[in-house]
Order: structure tokens, then C-alpha cells, then sequence
């Protein structure tokens, strides 16, 4: 089917009072199980490529994005392309012709004034552009082996009034922002500031984006859609599916050499992660 937009996915998902998923895509296998789960669940997905997963491509964006995007071309759920956490502005300028049509801009390493600026000045060349931008402020943290922030780590969680001003300031189209989760996260142990959410659902007019997913108990994703939180990004999980299930084959056929052998495991796994996650959305 046509390949939609993250905008439209997310529209719709906030009048249904619902959310939406957004899976981390590494190699083909990742796009294929996110559209055979995505089909399975009967559920619209975004399928995201991040800047990391880029630059393992060799820097290269054009093949991934156009096998992900043949991938969503092919299926029959609905499927979104998405650019997740660019720090290089010219990879987010090379988003709108490799077919994307939303990009998440992540300055959030920076302080607040130089964020907000750059921010700014992305947001505005992907609206020319027709590019939904999503933007962090806080720092959800855990990506490329940092430590997860403390719960109590000053400066980590999002502040309300400054996400508001924040939003108002760059026009970004939806926030991510730092509630208790944390990237990377192979076990389901996170607690999320409940209070914090709605505080900032009720400060932000736009989406509020919920990162580090995977490292998030079912129960307190259902408790974050419903105290407003749209976009969940999940990636490790279909990671730590992908290899336990290489692992089990190779371990059972130490003598295996043909790839598609383990790969088809690994994908099965991933699809069925997919789905579950997908089975989580009210609605
Ligand atoms: O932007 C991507 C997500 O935040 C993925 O985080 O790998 O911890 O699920 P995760
Ligand atoms: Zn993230």
C-alpha cells in the first residue's frame, strides 16, 4: 500500500486516543518483521532508521532508505519512514529526497539556548520541506553506552515550562522528552513519572514522544498513552529478539553457515516483538 506519513499516523492517533509505534530499523530483516508484525497486529507502524544505524551503513542513507521504504511500499499495513535522532543537519536535509517524511532533530545533548537554536533552524528547513520534526528536550540518555541517567539526576527530566516555551519557540511538530526511560535498556524495569506526563501533556499543544521503549513493563507503556504520550519508540527489543534467536540456532547447529538459516529465525522473532508491542496500543 502507499507509503503514509508519521504526521497522518499521528493525527489520527491522538483523535482515536490511541498511540502509535515506531520501530528502529538496522537491516532489511528489521523493515521486513516490523511490516509482518505490523500486518499481524493489524496495526499502522512507523518504520525509523537512526542516524547511528546510517553510519552503519557506511554513512550511506540511500540504500537503507530505499529498501525500508520498498519494504513499505510492499506491505499491506500502513508504514511510515522516519529519520530518528540526527545530529548532522545535512543528513536531515538529505531526508526529504530519500523519501521521508518526518525526521526527529536531537540536539538534546546541548544546553538549552544552543538546542533551542539549532532546533529552530532544522525545524524551519524541514517545514519548507513538507518534514514533520520531532525534537528532545531533557535527556532520555543510554544511547551509544552512556549510563542511564539517575531518577534524580538534575536537568534530565523534561520541565514542563520550558518544554512549552521550547515547543512554542522552534514549532517543532511533537516532543520527546525524558520521563524515567532510558536507550538500551535489555530488561523491562523502567519506571515512568506519571505526574511528570500529564504535567506535560497539560503545558505542551504538541505530541509528547516516548523514547528507550523497550526498557518500558507493558503496564506502564498503557499507563503513558492514556496519561497522553502518542509516538513509542521501541529498538533494542527487536535487537535483543533478533540475536537471541541467532544465538539459539547457531548454538543448536554449530556447524550452520547459510545466513538465511538463522535470519529467519531472528526476523520470526522480531515480527513477534513487533506484534506484541503493537497489541499494547488501546483502540
Ligand atoms: O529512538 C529510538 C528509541 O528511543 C529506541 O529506544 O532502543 O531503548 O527501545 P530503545
Ligand atoms: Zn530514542
Amino acid at each position: 500500500m502507499p507509503v503514509v506519513s508519521t504526521r497522518e499516523l499521528v493525527g489520527t492517533a491522538v483523535a482515536a486516543g490511541t498511540g502509535v509505534a515506531a520501530f528502529n530499523v538496522i537491516t532489511l530483516e528489521h523493515a521486513e518483521a516490523v511490516a509482518e508484525g505490523a500486518e499481524r497486529a493489524g496495526r499502522p507502524a512507523v518504520l525509523q532508521i537512526s542516524e547511528n544505524a546510517v553510519r552503519f551503513h557506511g554513512g550511506r542513507l540511500a540504500p537503507i532508505a530505499a529498501a525500508t521504504l520498498a519494504v513499505a511500499r510492499a506491505s499491506t499495513a500502513p508504514l511510515a519512514l522516519h529519520l530518528d535522532h540526527v545530529v548532522t543537519p545535512e543528513l536531515l536535509e538529505a531526508a526529504p529526497g530519500e523519501g521521508f517524511g518526518s525526521v526527529m532533530f536531537d540536539a538534546s545533548a546541548l544546553p538549552y539556548e544552543e538546542n533551542l537554536a539549532v532546533t529552530a533552524r532544522m525545524t524551519a528547513y524541514g517545514h519548507r520541506h513538507g518534514v514533520w520534526v520531532e525534537a528532545e528536550l531533557g535527556r532520555v540518555g543510554g544511547k551509544d553506552g552512556e549510563p542511564p541517567p539517575g531518577a534524580h539526576t538534575p536537568g534530565v527530566r523534561t520541565d514542563p515550562d520550558e518544554a512549552a516555551a521550547y515547543v512554542a519557540k522552534t514549532g517543532i511538530d511533537a516532543l520527546a522528552v525524558a520521563v524515567g526511560s532510558s536507550h538500551a535498556m535489555t530488561e523491562r524495569t523502567a519506571a515512568l513519572d506519571h505526574g511528570l506526563i500529564a504535567r506535560l501533556r497539560a503545558a505542551v499543544p504538541v505530541p509528547l514522544v516516548l523514547h528507550g521503549s523497550s526498557g518500558v513493563p507493558d503496564h506502564e507503556i498503557r499507563a503513558a498513552i492514556a496519561a497522553g504520550m502518542v509516538k513509542i519508540n521501541v529498538g533494542t527489543a527487536l535487537n535483543t529478539a533478533f540475536t537471541g534467536a541467532v544465538r539459539e540456532y547457531l548454538a543448536a547447529h554449530p556447524r550452520a553457515v547459510d545466513p538465511r538459516k538463522h535470519l529467519v529465525p531472528a526476523r520470526e522473532a522480531m515480527a513477534g516483538t513487533v506484534a506484541g508491542f503493537l497489541g499494547l496500543l488501546p483502540g
